[in-house]
């Protein structure tokens, strides 16, 4: 029988755990892996299957200021290469969030950031406002990015607009803010640099991809919406690309504004391939569909991934890319 392989002590910088937490600019995070809007309920929904405690964050469900019954069915479509979903922001709407929701959400042991939009700019100031220092709300998200939605994306297709959006927004609320980018514009860049100029504390990239799909034998749209998001793995791509262009231009410019990135992420690779592009965070999305324990997977799975590029903390990956 061949000896038994010996292997020589690990340098200690490779036994030591690597620190996983994170800084969205004032929100500090236990850890990159925050699960994405619209995707893990309200957290009750999931209490059963994920230990919350091992999450850098959970985003619940887009609410609203009124109540919305939504997009009518179907409502998500499995592609041959990834999930369309146009379910219209279905939601009751702030005061029933903030009665029902917020209360369990607050007890829970990670960060709770809560995913507003509001059907005009007014709204968004009014619901930030109402949820400035309410117990659990550890900082509030800005969906200007649904597709799905009459105006939903109106503060993130436009520069000006978003600058000031995010600015009423900013003044309205001590909370830290958010602002969720739709990939659908022609420089996602440009919205970027003007959501972090105007004062978000971190930027979240990518919402949905906008798209359709078709039953040719009834010539009929299968979405009741006709036209939906994509999602999964098949816009990973897409999302990264976005992360590379956005941390590219905001370096340009001396910002530091943080990204969390978005997009068909389900495996310890994927976060590694966001944070290298210049991602501070990940949020998880169709995955949970999957695998509703996908995040503490991926938490689980982070310091070795760490460990073989011999980094000690997160903060030495991000935006690592040699090109
Ligand atoms: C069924 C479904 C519902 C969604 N609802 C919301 C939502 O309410 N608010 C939001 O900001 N994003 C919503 N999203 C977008 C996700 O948060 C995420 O940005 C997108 O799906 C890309 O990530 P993924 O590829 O990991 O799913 C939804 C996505 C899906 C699939």
């Amino acid at each position: 029988m061949p000896p038994a392989p010996s292997f020589p002590a690990a340098p200690a910088l490779l036994t030591a755990e690597p620190d996983l937490r994170v800084s969205l600019g004032r929100l500090a995070l236990r850890n990159p892996i925050l699960t994405a809007s619209g995707t893990f309920g309200y957290a009750r929904e999931m209490e059963n299957l994920v230990d919350f405690s091992q999450l850098g964050g959970i985003l619940p469900k887009t609410v609203t200021k009124a109540p919305r019954i939504g997009n009518k069915p179907w409502r998500t479509v499995e592609t041959c290469a990834g999930l369309l979903n146009s379910i219209g922001l279905d939601n009751d709407g702030i005061d029933a969030f903030t009665l029902h929701h917020l209360p369990y959400l607050a007890t829970l042991p990670t960060a709770i950031i809560v995913s507003i939009a509001g059907a005009n700019h007014d709204e968004f100031v009014e619901m930030a406002k109402q949820l400035d220092g309410l117990p659990g709300v550890a900082a509030i998200e800005l969906n200007i990015s649904c597709p799905n939605v009459a105006h939903g994306v109106d503060f993130g297709v436009d520069a000006a607009t978003c600058v000031k959006l995010v600015t009423a927004v900013r003044a309205a609320t001590k909370t830290p803010i958010l602002a969720k980018l739709t990939p659908n514009v022609t420089r996602i860049a440009d919205i970027a640099l003007a959501a972090a100029e105007a004062g978000a504390d971190a930027i979240s990239l990518i919402n949905t991809v906008l798209g359709m799909a078709i039953d040719w034998k009834k010539r009929r749209p299968l979405l009741g919406n006709v036209m939906g998001g994509l999602s999964g793995p098949a816009i990973k791509p897409i999302a990264l690309r976005c992360v590379h262009q956005a941390y590219q231009v905001l370096k340009s410019k001396g910002l530091s504004t943080p990204l969390v990135g978005i997009g068909g992420i389900a495996t310890v690779d994927d976060v590694m391939e966001f944070l290298v592009a210049g991602a501070s965070a990940v949020q998880i999305g169709t995955a949970n569909y999957y695998d509703p324990t996908v995040t503490m997977k991926l938490v689980a799975a982070l310091p070795g991934a760490l460990k073989s590029l011999r980094a000690k903390s997160i903060g030495e990956v991000v935006g690592t890319l040699n090109t």
